[in-house]
């Protein structure tokens, strides 16, 4: 009798372990935008985080991630409707695509063939024009348990949509474990060749907005950035960040040199809205970047395989987007980092290429590690 009695707790005890190491995957419905029914995934894992993900956008709609304390809250800016992310599009934890940031003057040439397409940003194509990735409604292929918590959304771009060449096949696979990493890896093939760059639009507030995340202290692995002209185009210049506002290799307090208007290129960006060049090899995956948040000890590490980081402050938030919980977001409540090929790379021989021929495949994988001190 008391051996089976410590046996069965012998058990619950293995269970109740193998189930707080087990990190989870859930599906459900997720109302609906314009009348398509939306669908998310659910990751959790043994450590109180938690990332939502839905089908429209293939969108990070909610990251639950705990403070020094213990206490879990939603750290990426958007809406608590889907219908509200097409209401008041902004991007807010959107898979971007065909091509992430700006295109200059709407225009690139592949092969000697110019290609028109739409100018939403001033003169310039943003984040692949009016009707891009963020407002398709992705299929899940897959949705798994285990060590780590795993989602497959994909989406089939139609030769010729939005002005890009090639029927494009992508993946957006979301995965969570038990180490709080939460990792997000775009995959694409092709019909034809093409140009391509995907990319996640989170807009971290690691306070759960309720304090500026200016003052947050961030750290970026980059020796140069990319100036950008009144558009916020690449000149093609790539320029040191020593001595600049813009040189994050040691910590920095974002707050610090933001209001610096003896540079041009804050001046030019109401902020911080630029590409940086990160340290070490395009193609593997790398540190790029650690955001710290001294109200609630959270600390983000980000790792990246892709070249560039466009770092941004959240410029364009002017109040009048009523987020999750009613709250209104405002300049300087987020801090957004996309990584990606450099904007407009199309546009500069020089960049890396955002070309993608047919029998190769495009990834871009960004790793995001969460913590509390
Ligand atoms: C990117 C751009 C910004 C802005 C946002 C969306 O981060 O670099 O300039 O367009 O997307 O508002």
């Amino acid at each position: 009798m008391k051996f089976c009695t410590l046996l069965a707790g012998a058990s619950l005890l293995a269970l109740t372990i193998a189930q707080a190491n087990a990190a989870t995957a859930t599906r459900a419905g997720f109302g609906a935008a314009n009348g398509q029914k939306v669908e998310a995934v659910t990751l959790s894992n043994g450590k109180g985080m938690r990332a939502r993900i839905m089908t429209l956008g293939a969108t990070l709609q909610s990251l639950m991630v705990p403070d020094k304390a213990g206490k879990a809250a939603d750290v990426v800016l958007g809406y608590d409707t889907a219908q509200q992310y097409l209401d008041r599009p902004n991007y807010f934890g959107a898979s971007i695509g065909r091509y992430a940031n700006r295109i200059a003057h709407a225009k690139f040439s592949l092969d000697s063939k110019t290609y028109t397409l739409e100018a939403n940003d001033g003169p310039n194509t943003l984040h692949g024009g009016s009707k891009g990735f963020d407002k398709k409604n992705w299929k899940i292929d897959s949705v798994s348990s285990g060590p780590e918590a795993k989602a497959v959304f994909s989406y089939v771009s139609p030769d010729g949509e939005a002005g890009f060449p090639g029927e494009l096949h992508v993946t957006a696979t979301y995965s969570l474990d038990d180490n709080n990493v939460l990792k997000i890896e775009y995959r694409a093939t092709t019909s034809k060749p093409t140009i391509v760059n995907l990319t996640n639009h989170a807009y971290f507030s690691l306070s759960g907005v309720t304090h500026s995340a200016l003052d947050d202290i961030v750290t970026i692995h980059a020796a140069k950035f990319t100036p950008v002209d009144q558009t916020l185009i690449p000149t093609g210049e790539r320029r040191d960040v020593a001595g600049t506002p813009f040189d994050f290799r040691t910590p920095h307090r974002v707050n610090d040199r933001i209001r610096d208007a003896r540079d041009a290129q804050i001046r030019m960006g109401r902020g911080y809205d630029h590409n940086f060049i990160v340290d070490g090899r395009p193609g593997t995956l790398r540190p790029a970047a650690v955001v710290e948040d001294p109200s609630s000890g959270r600390v983000m590490e980000m790792a990246v395989t892709a070249p560039g980081l466009q770092f941004y402050t959240g410029n364009f938030l002017d109040g009048t987007f009523i987020g999750k919980d009613r709250k209104s977001y405002r300049q300087g409540d987020s801090i957004s980092l996309e990584p990606g090929v450099f904007p407009d790379a199309p546009n500069h021989p020089d960049f890396l290429s955002a070309r993608l021929n047919p029998g190769q495949t495009y990834t871009n994988v960004m790793t995001y590690k969460f913590s509390a001190k």
